[in-house]
């Protein structure tokens, strides 16, 4: 009797040990003007990780302007800024979020040069970002691509608009990814497309209309019931192409759009 129990007991350690083996886990990131920041140390703090900032030999000077032609001159001549040695030892860790503003509709410059330059093979690789209206797809498609011999897990996205939403929805996005324990209501999945109505369209508008670079127009519409209200993903008609942009329109809230995919 003795045996077996401890044989039980044993075996229960075994199987905990599994439950708890701790994955080591790096933030690293690079942030212009600070908003992918604060994700990166949203998901810093919900998971006791370490973390670092990507720094450049020779910084973007902050101004707007001269970073578009900078960042364009660089992408069109293939010349990608020179970064700071990585502090961290990479070969320590298992899993390594990385964070990026998008740029020009996918990871912003600076992340070209690390993952030409760093090896992040055998690694699990999670994507975050921050953008103007949207990106996630695109960049963790091009951080797929580039690291072929990584497992590279679906991503988080956040508008910078929307910083504000950061900490709850990183706190979400861990739980629904298993990063982190803890209990969480699973969202239902979005209903079948369907033709969007007057006063869904009313609601479209309304969402991107403190966006003048969004000039389109919703055709249809996929919705599904959230704790606080309903979330949208409008199919719409832009002056060249048709887009998907997802808007939340939650009670005592004017609506808001999350992201557009194009
Ligand atoms: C050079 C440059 C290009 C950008 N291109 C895009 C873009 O293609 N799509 C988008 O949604 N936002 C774009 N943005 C907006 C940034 O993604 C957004 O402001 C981001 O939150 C900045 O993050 P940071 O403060 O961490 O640098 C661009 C910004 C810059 C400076």
């Amino acid at each position: 009797m003795r045996k077996i129990m401890i044989l039980a007991a044993a075996l229960l350690m075994a199987v905990a040990c599994g439950q708890t083996k701790e994955q080591k886990t790096l933030v690293l990131y690079y942030s212009q003007t600070g908003t992918t920041q604060v994700v990166a140390e949203a998901i810093q703090q919900n998971l006791g990780a370490d973390i670092e900032a990507i720094a450049l030999v020779n910084p973007y000077d902050g101004d707007y302007g001269s970073t578009i032609a900078r960042g364009q001159k660089e992408m069109q001549e293939n010349a990608y800024p020179e970064l700071l040695p990585i502090q961290a030892d990479l070969s320590a860790y298992d899993v390594v979020f990385i964070g990026f503003p998008i740029w020009f509709g996918t990871y912003a410059n600076p992340i070209e040069t690390l993952l030409n330059t760093v090896d992040f093979s055998g690694k699990t690789v999670v994507p975050f970002c921050t953008f103007g209206s949207g990106g996630l797809n695109t960049s963790s498609d091009a951080v797929k691509a580039k690291l072929a011999d990584s497992k590279v897990l679906p991503g988080y996205g956040v508008r910078a608009a929307r910083i504000g939403a950061a900490a709850e929805e990183v706190k979400r996005f861990l739980l629904e990814g298993g990063f982190i324990e803890g209990e969480f209501e699973a969202y239902e999945a979005f209903s079948e497309t369907r033709p969007a109505t007057e006063e869904e369209v009313a609601i479209f508008d309304a969402a991107v209309s403190t966006y003048p670079m969004i000039q389109a127009k919703a055709t249809e519409v996929a919705s599904r019931p959230i704790p606080t209200g309903t979330e949208y993903i409008f199919t719409a008609q832009d002056r060249q192409s048709t887009v998907r942009i997802y808007v939340l329109a939650e009670e005592g809230k004017a609506p808001e759009f999350t992201q557009v995919l194009r």
